[in-house]
């Protein structure tokens, strides 16, 4: 027996079978197929070899040993081309590319101060209520005492959905509602969104947020107002001065507005303080008996105090903003600043 032309064979055929491999997994089955321990060809060959004379054995084995370590020289080459060929398919990285930019969101302007509003107000004690924004004219005027010939309820001023509804004009209604849910004592703060039928200009928007607070328990007078309006104020603009001018508002008496000394300027007058040194930021007062009643809440024990202030007028102010519009543009290169 002469195992010199299989060896001839099996070496002729591996080089084509491993050229002819065109991924590394074609490869790896020429290898087994070849030089596997178990079924590979030369395996099989090897087997023969105690069948044979010592001098045919001593011929056929060198034959085959040379086999082996062709065919393995050729796996490594077709494994370095094969390699290259795929490093050179793979999608190129261009390492030099500016990298892409991160949207990063913002909070607007508005919503930063109402949060930092309910943050200062969460600290003493406020719990943060909301409610509807269409109204009825009930919740929205009658039950805050207003009289039925008062001009706010006029056409020109308010919203209506219907006959009887209407867009809220102002956060107050959730006074009478949380008064008549919950009952005294309270404290609550309450953003929201208002309607108004106003001309859209710089300084007037027909839709804007307020917030809204009620504190109503037993013994509350007008100092608990003063004292807690004047510590917020100092939170939320930093040592500024106050002032409190009397106002009138149909469910307060008395009635305060509370002026910051404009954060701009610092009192000495510009644009933004319309040259007062002063800006306007709340309506205040004592909570009227009637709307204590209104709200089945007994008025000759509790008293209560309550405010309301428009958050972008706030942010205006902080951020030196001329125009109110810029708020409801919805501009990403007017919201970007906002970002931090
Ligand atoms: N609701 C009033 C307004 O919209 C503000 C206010 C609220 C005043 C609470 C006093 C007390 O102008």
């Amino acid at each position: 027996m002469n195992l010199i032309p299989q060896a001839e064979q099996l070496e002729r055929e591996g080089i084509e079978r491993i050229a002819a491999a065109r991924t590394r997994d074609e490869l790896e089955a020429a290898r087994t197929a070849l030089l596997g321990r178990k079924n590979g060809r030369l395996t099989a060959l090897l087997a023969e070899l105690p069948k044979l004379s010592a001098d045919e054995k001593r011929a056929a084995g060198s034959a085959l040993n040379k086999v082996k370590l062709l065919l393995e020289g050729c796996l490594a080459e077709r494994d370095a081309e094969l390699a290259a060929l795929a490093r050179q398919d793979a999608p190129r990285v261009d390492v030099t590319m500016p990298a892409r930019a991160r949207w990063r969101g913002a909070k607007h302007p508005v919503t930063i101060i109402i949060e930092e509003v309910e943050q200062i107000f969460r600290e003493l004690g406020f719990t943060v209520a909301l409610g509807p924004e269409a109204e009825t004219e009930w919740y929205n005027f009658t039950a805050l005492n207003f009289p039925p010939d008062h001009p706010a309820i006029d056409m020109h001023d308010t919203l209506y959905l219907s006959d009887d509804v209407l867009l809220r004009t102002h956060t107050s209604p959730v006074q009478i509602r949380t008064l008549q849910t919950y009952g005294a004592p309270v404290r609550i703060l309450v953003p929201g969104n208002v309607y108004r039928r106003d001309f859209f200009d710089a300084s007037h928007a027909p839709m804007f947020a307020q917030i809204e607070g009620l504190a109503v328990d037993e013994g509350i007078s007008f100092v608990d107002l003063k004292a807690t309006l004047t510590h917020f104020a100092q939170q939320l603009f930093g040592g500024t001065k106050t002032r409190f001018r009397p106002s009138y508002f149909p469910f307060t008496e008395p009635s305060a507005e509370m002026d910051v000394e404009c954060t701009i300027c610092h009192g000495s007058g510009c644009a933004t303080c319309k040259g007062s040194g002063w800006m306007e930021i709340l309506g205040s007062g004592m909570v009227h008996p009637e709307v204590l009643t209104a709200s089945g809440v007994d008025a000759e024990k509790y008293t209560g105090w309550a405010f309301g202030m428009g958050p972008a007028r706030m942010a205006l102010a902080r951020y030196g903003i001329p125009d109110i519009r810029a708020l409801y543009d919805s501009d990403i290169r007017f919201l970007r600043q906002f970002a931090r």
